[in-house]
């Protein structure tokens, strides 16, 4: 007697919720998953899991180890890494006091996290360039669309240590290998340099004096970082500051000549990588740790949220959140967007079939029997499964139908007395009476044949 009364109480788009009563007690029960969160059900996993073994495969080639950092983290971490005037951080950021008053934030992306990580380990003590790897939840508070969610999962790498052109080469190469591997085609390679310390303040007062002529056309926000960081003004969502942007200064025309030989560099080795790129002027990502190389991968039938990856160079970073100067590059793939664009594409591959038995059994004793075959099958790597609703022996044909089951083996009264199990190929019909203790040989010896 679990529901005394119920009665539902929500109807949003947000909630639907139903209390009940339970020994007086109200127990509250989420119908819906929060706005912006989905489940990965059983059905669907198989897609997440091809994806990631060929991440794996791949990372484990190009030499990257994998890394896992906390979900959450100081929320100062990305106040002082990501930069207080982004967008990510000043508006998309789940941040909240635990119960010892500390503020923690639920990482909204994963290169801050990684460069904690690696100064608090002091992983830059051996003078060896790093190559990380990561998978997992990333948490912005944005609305939610089609390819936009508020729990989302990236792919990411961090490379820590190199300065070399040839390390951005290396990691685009890895993400757009990654996509061409998986059977993605129409992709896009935008890339860009964003200059350094050095030659950004140049461009920077540039840009100012540009938008200080159509500061009333700018949104609120744009106008209240106009004099605190001009570049994301040219990052804004907005209509109004998308328009004020066309023509407005290009970061290429000031870049100081160190900056532009590194660009030049990079171009290069895509080249000789046979890496297709446009080059574009108003990419400046949307956070505040970039330096030089910046470029975004876009799969264009994807419409609004096109970009399945982003990612640049931040030399500045690790010595901002209080380490010692150290080089960085890195991208993160959205694998949501990424599994929506393969799954338009048709380029998933079905889960392998792997042999099924079902093991049909009439009382206790042939359960028993039942069970210890299961076993000896299961130990030699073939999936068999056995009725766990003590359902009649017609409950369990069927079931062993709707399994798919290439073979089904009944123990009833007969063959209990026989000590042996009817086994029935269910492909041709034919059945045939085995010993128990040579069932499991009889099956994995007829799928060699
Ligand atoms: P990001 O451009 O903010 O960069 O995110 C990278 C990718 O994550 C995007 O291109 C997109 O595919 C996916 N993504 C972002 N937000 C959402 C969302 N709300 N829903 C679904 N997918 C989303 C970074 O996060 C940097 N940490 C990348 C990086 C690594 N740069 C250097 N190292």
């Amino acid at each position: 007697a679990y529901e005394i009364a119920s009665c539902l109480v929500g109807f949003g788009d947000v909630y639907k919720r139903q209390v009940f009563f339970y020994e007086n007690k109200e127990v509250l029960r989420i119908l819906q998953a929060l706005r912006g969160t989905q489940d990965i059900l059983p059905d669907n996993i198989y897609k997440w899991n091809h994806v990631e073994s060929v991440i794996k495969e791949l990372c484990a080639l190009y030499g990257y180890s994998e890394i896992r950092t906390p979900m959450f983290e100081d929320t100062k971490l990305f106040l002082r890494g990501i930069g207080d005037t982004t967008d990510v951080v000043a508006k998309e950021m789940y941040t909240f006091e635990d119960r010892g008053g500390r503020s923690i934030t639920l990482r909204p992306e994963n290169t801050a996290a990684v460069v904690r990580s690696y100064l608090e380990h002091k992983l830059y003590g051996d003078q060896q360039v790093h190559k990380l790897f990561y998978i997992g939840s990333m948490f912005r508070y944005d609305r939610p669309q089609a390819g936009r969610y508020r729990e989302f999962h990236q792919f990411g790498v961090e490379v820590l240590g190199a300065s070399s052109p040839a390390a951005d080469a290396e990691v685009i190469n890895l993400a757009y290998t990654l996509f061409k591997t998986l059977g993605l085609k129409e992709l896009e390679l935008h890339i860009n340099s964003i200059g350094d310390y050095k030659c950004r303040p140049i461009y920077r007062q540039k840009l100012i004096e540009f938008f200080e002529e159509k500061e009333d056309q700018l949104c609120d926000d744009c106008q209240a970082r106009l004099h605190k960081n001009p570049l994301r003004i040219l990052d804004c969502k907005e209509d109004s500051c998308r328009r004020a942007s066309a023509g407005a200064p290009k970061i290429t025309d000031y870049l100081c000549d160190e900056c532009e030989k590194k660009f030049e560099a990079v171009k290069r080795y895509l080249a000789a990588l046979e890496i297709p790129y446009l080059v574009d002027s108003r990419l400046v990502r949307g956070l505040d740790y970039y330096t030089n190389t910046a470029f975004e991968i876009q799969y264009p039938p994807l419409g609004a949220q096109s970009a399945i990856c982003g990612g640049g160079r931040y030399d500045g970073l690790v010595e901002d959140v209080g380490g010692p100067s150290t080089p960085g590059i890195g991208f993160a793939v959205g694998l949501e967007r990424l599994l929506l664009a393969l799954e338009m594409q048709k380029l998933i591959p079905e889960p392998a079939n792997r042999k099924k038995v079902y093991i049909v059994t009439l009382g206790e004793d042939a359960v028993v029997e039942g069970i210890k075959i299961q076993q000896h099958l299961r130990d030699k790597g073939v999936i068999a499964e056995i009725d766990l609703q003590d359902r009649s022996i017609k409950g369990q044909m069927k079931q062993a139908g709707k399994n798919n089951a290439e073979y089904t083996v009944i123990i009833g009264a007969n063959e209990m007395e026989k000590k042996e199990a009817a086994v029935k190929n269910m492909e041709n019909g034919k059945q045939q009476d085995i010993p128990f203790l040579k069932v499991s040989d009889f099956i994995t010896g007829s799928s060699r044949q």
